[in-house]
């Protein structure tokens, strides 16, 4: 699976992905996720906001070990709502009751599809699919989770040996899904999964890790003796990184409620592209945009692997790790305005030139930071009119920053920016200071994480500077995340690296975890509080 992954979105010359939200790039990794949910049998779904579901039916319709009569495998596209009944295996149906909302993909077409998969033939990467009944292809199914060619992630062996339609547990045994379930009765599901989309000449690894290993756990799952007593996904957020919109984690910020519609629709590109004008194009309806309470509903817990972007497991020589906490960060938009003017005949002392106080910032930011123990970062700047025999008359540079504790980040941003008003006044420029989003410091769910620990021999528990989906959802749900050892601790960078070894690693401990989960039926507000506050646009 990840050999057919790793080529999509890859700069030929320098390594890196490039794969911006709802660009060409996307696309294909999102029409990778489908095949793959489509080849494992899972009831594909698109929600309102862009992110993508791979649902494997709950409790009663779970595969029988021993008797093999109730299953969980979907093997084509099935009418909704029709509240259960017997199926012609004879098995209770999963549902008995009336069905809980209505058919989602009846309703509302696109953008919330829930069909089976493998059925029908799709129009663009997230189009509906027409449910002709034909059964999936092929199983992926990757026991051994080895990587493929290339030295991929785990899992990413190619598929073969199963029958259409069936997973056979290792025991040889077809499997049918209940034709009565759909994702929307699911309650208390484990889900977990990643991104797949990159920042400019990002690694490899960097969400898709997440994405396959989740895969190739749920195939562990299935070809061993997991019970699966609450229902499962794998899921693909939209648009984790922000590299084209600029607000990180817009699928789970819309989800949750903390990015709004209003906000969301006045997201723009480089290119003056609005975000819903972007899905638009790639085939999403943008109408439905955001919070999805139905769906977070049916979640019990999220558990996100991801590649280590720092070098704390290499220092320990532990191949996983569990993640405490994420450090609260932001990004500030800088504005600074001069006067252009020509670069060969205007005297020193009568520029405004907006460079200088840019170039007095990052300085100014950086020392904040180090002197806060915090980090700041200038990593992108536009500038107009961008002529090298010009002065500036703009400088647009954007801030990260991020630190172990809130009223510490405030302070480092609050100082960069009076150093850079500061400065602007001896330069004749002008600085504006946008916020562009903000998330606070992010406790996961203590409960799953000791648990998570434990499950693992007591690995190691670290707090990390990234931001991440889990992070954002953790206002909503329990969320927990996993950590591969990353022998550089480089990342956002085409040398981001797990060894195969480690990936494997990392399978087999979310394996494990997803299966203590999976096996535990107890409903989430049993399990969990929900500390954090929500995140900001
Ligand atoms: C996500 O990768 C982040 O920028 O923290
Ligand atoms: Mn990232
Ligand atoms: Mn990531």
């Amino acid at each position: 699976m990840w050999a057919e992954l790793a080529p999509i979105g890859r700069d030929a010359t320098g390594g890196g992905y490039r794969r911006f939200a709802w660009t060409a790039a996307d696309l294909a990794c999102r029409a990778w996720f489908r095949a793959q949910a489509e080849r494992r049998g899972l009831v594909y779904e698109l929600d309102r906001n862009g992110n993508q579901w791979a649902w494997f039916a709950g409790p009663d319709a779970a595969p029988e070990r021993d008797g093999g009569e109730s299953t969980a495998v979907p093997a084509r596209d099935v009418p909704r709502g029709n509240g259960g009944g017997e199926g012609g295996d004879g098995a209770p149906r999963h549902g008995t009751g009336p069905a809980r909302g209505t058919a989602p993909e009846e309703d509302d077409g696109e953008r919330r599809e829930g069909r089976r998969s493998g059925g029908g033939s799709a129009a663009g990467a997230d189009q509906p699919r027409s449910g002709a009944g034909v059964g999936p292809p092929p199983l992926g199914r990757d026991r051994s989770g080895t990587g493929g060619p290339g030295g991929g992630p785990p899992g990413s062996g190619a598929s073969a040996g199963a029958s259409p339609g069936a997973f056979d547990g290792g025991r040889g045994r077809a499997a049918v899904a209940p034709r009565s379930w759909s994702p929307a009765m699911a309650r208390d599901a484990v889900v977990t999964g990643s991104h797949l989309d990159s920042v400019p000449d990002g690694g490899a690894f960097d969400g898709p890790l997440g994405v396959a290993s989740a895969f190739a756990a749920f195939d562990r799952l299935i070809a061993g003796d997991a019970v699966f007593r609450r229902p499962f996904a794998v899921v693909n957020f939209a648009d984790e990184e922000g590299a084209r919109f600029g607000v990180a984690c817009v699928g789970s910020r819309l989800a949750a409620g903390v990015l709004t519609a209003d906000q969301a629709h006045a997201l723009r590109d480089g290119d003056g592209v609005s975000l819903p004008d972007a899905m638009a194009a790639a085939g999403h309806d943008p109408a439905a945009l955001g919070a999805d309470p139905e769906l977070l509903g049916r979640i019990g817990c999220f558990v996100e692997l991801h590649i280590e972007q720092g070098r704390a497991l290499a220092d320990r020589g532990t191949p996983v790790g569990v993640a405490s906490a994420i450090w609260p960060h932001g990004r500030w938009r800088f504005d600074f305005r001069g006067t252009a003017d020509h670069a060969g005949t205007t005297r020193l002392e009568d520029r405004r030139d907006p460079m200088l106080t840019y170039a007095t910032t990052v300085l100014a930011a950086r020392k904040k930071a180090r002197l806060a123990g915090a980090l700041a970062t200038f990593g992108k700047v536009t500038v107009e009119p961008n002529a090298t025999n010009a002065i500036a008359s703009l400088v647009r540079g954007w801030l990260d920053a991020r630190a172990p504790a809130e009223d510490v980040l405030d302070r480092v941003v609050a100082e960069t920016a009076h150093a850079a008003r500061e400065r602007a006044g001896r330069d004749g420029t002008a600085v504006e200071v946008v916020r562009e989003s903000y998330t606070p410091a992010v406790a996961f769910a203590g409960p799953l994480r000791d648990r998570i620990a434990r499950c693992l021999g007591d690995a190691p528990v670290l707090p990390t500077g990234a931001g991440h989906d889990a992070g954002v959802l953790s206002a909503v749900l329990p969320t927990a995340m996993l950590f591969v050892r990353n022998p550089t601790g480089v990342s956002h960078s085409p040398a981001e690296f797990a060894e195969p070894s480690d990936r494997l690693a990392g399978v087999d401990a979310l394996t494990a975890v997803l299966a203590g989960l999976l096996a535990d039926g107890h409903p989430r507000t049993d399990e969990e509080p929900r500390p954090n506050k929500e995140p900001t646009a």
